[in-house]
């Protein structure tokens, strides 16, 4: 074919359509890593009573507060404002003494009546456990193990589906950037898989140990900062480097 447009596989030769499928593609999912880092932040974020990630939320969320109930470490945290001092402390002093059940009747079904079904009956239509069901709250006046083996399932399996595919497709189009080294190319490309397992191993271990929680931290951190180093370079590539220059490399033959 005489007069062929020599068309190179980059990010930076690819025509407007492509670009605006892989652009619209990246903008969407980093927009989802958002809601999940805010959700982080809302859920274990506040394990510990305080807001903001710590180690400490990472223990309490899968390990526990092995030495007391979630009851207790929920009326000192984000259920403190839920009730005045007094009824509190009976709460609290209940659960220490053993949560005998006529004290329940008597002293502690009132309280509950009072100033906790409003929010938490399934009148009230807010995702929380029932406490007009005497069970659920005395299940909750255990001691706490943190997550069970049944949650921690579910939570792997979908993660370990959802994530590999959207690090599929934010990876193969970063395999489309030229300009990156051959071998930090390689080491970007699969660090998310490799963060993912340790990630996902982390909550599981510090089910059984909280001395791994740090890896849970420094596992869903990794993923992160991969998934920021491909998006500012693919985006870098679609959008900026077409303006400085142009680019002849074959990107899939780590040229
Ligand atoms: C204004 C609404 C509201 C009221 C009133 C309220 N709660 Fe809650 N409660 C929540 C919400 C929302 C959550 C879930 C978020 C969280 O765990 O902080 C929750 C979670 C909890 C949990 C953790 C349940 C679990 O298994 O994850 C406990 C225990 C709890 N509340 C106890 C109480 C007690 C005891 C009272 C009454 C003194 C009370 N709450 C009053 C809204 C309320």
């Amino acid at each position: 074919m005489p007069n062929a447009q020599q068309h190179n596989l980059n990010l930076c030769s690819q025509g407007t359509s492509l670009r605006m499928l892989f652009t619209g593609y990246l903008v969407v999912v980093g927009m989802g890593y958002m809601m999940a880092l805010m959700q982080i932040l809302f859920t274990h974020g506040m394990a510990d009573g305080e807001f903001g990630l710590s180690v400490d939320d990472i223990v309490y969320s899968y390990y526990g507060q092995r030495s007391g109930s979630v009851l207790e470490s929920k009326l000192n945290g984000s259920m403190q404002v839920m009730a005045p001092e007094g009824d509190r402390l009976k709460i609290i002093q209940w659960v220490k003494k053993g949560a005998d059940d006529a004290i329940f009747q008597s002293d502690i079904r009132p309280i509950i009546d009072q100033r906790c079904v409003m929010c938490h009956s399934p009148a009230s239509g807010m995702p929380v456990p029932d406490f007009t069901v005497d069970k659920n709250f005395f299940e909750r006046a255990e001691v706490d193990t943190g997550a069970s083996f049944s949650s921690l399932t579910r939570v792997s399996h979908i993660h370990l589906f959802g994530i590999a595919f959207i690090f599929m497709f934010v990876g193969l189009i970063f395999s489309l950037a030229a300009g990156v080294p051959k071998k930090l190319k390689a080491f970007v490309i699969i660090m998310p898989y490799l963060f993912l397992i340790i990630d996902i191993a982390s909550w599981w271990l510090t089910k059984l140990n909280p001395a791994f929680a740090w890896l849970t931290i420094i596992g869903g951190g990794m993923m992160a900062l991969s998934f920021g180093f491909m998006w500012i370079v693919s985006m870098y590539e679609m959008w900026i480097m077409p303006r400085l220059h142009p680019d002849d490399r074959d990107a899939l033959l780590d040229e």
